[in-house]
């Protein structure tokens, strides 16, 4: 193990560097998305990039709303990973949807309840 390089170093890094150098996101071999798809919220027309969750596309819509409680306050996404439910839409007719945990699919229908 003597002369093995800490994980984050490279070949061109400076030994001893004190921040890794991952490179460039193309350096790692992601890559901008071509493909899109169009969906639909509250009735308008949203292109995303495929892959998007439902979420994204309300946002991308300008929707900041995603529905009220029960008191009638407004509520919108919170945590982002499936365990608020703050993000419930409804989807294709299917109500409560967590919108954060859904990948938008072509034609897709999404309302927002405010
Ligand atoms: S944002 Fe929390 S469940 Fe979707």
């Amino acid at each position: 193990m003597g002369n093995r390089r800490p994980r984050h170093e490279t070949a061109s890094s400076p030994k001893g560097a004190s921040r890794p150098t991952w490179g460039s996101a193309a350096d790692q071999g992601v890559r901008p998305t071509t493909d899109f798809l169009t969906l639909s919220v509250n009735g308008a027309p949203v292109t995303v990039p495929a892959g998007a969750s439902v979420s994204a596309a309300i946002a991308l819509a300008g929707v900041t709303l995603y529905r009220r409680s029960v008191n009638g306050e407004p509520r919108a996404p919170l945590c982002g990973m499936g365990i608020c439910f703050e993000c419930s839409v409804t989807i294709d007719g299917r109500a409560h949807c967590r919108s954060c945990q859904v990948v938008c699919q072509p034609g897709m229908e999404v309302r927002t309840d405010a």
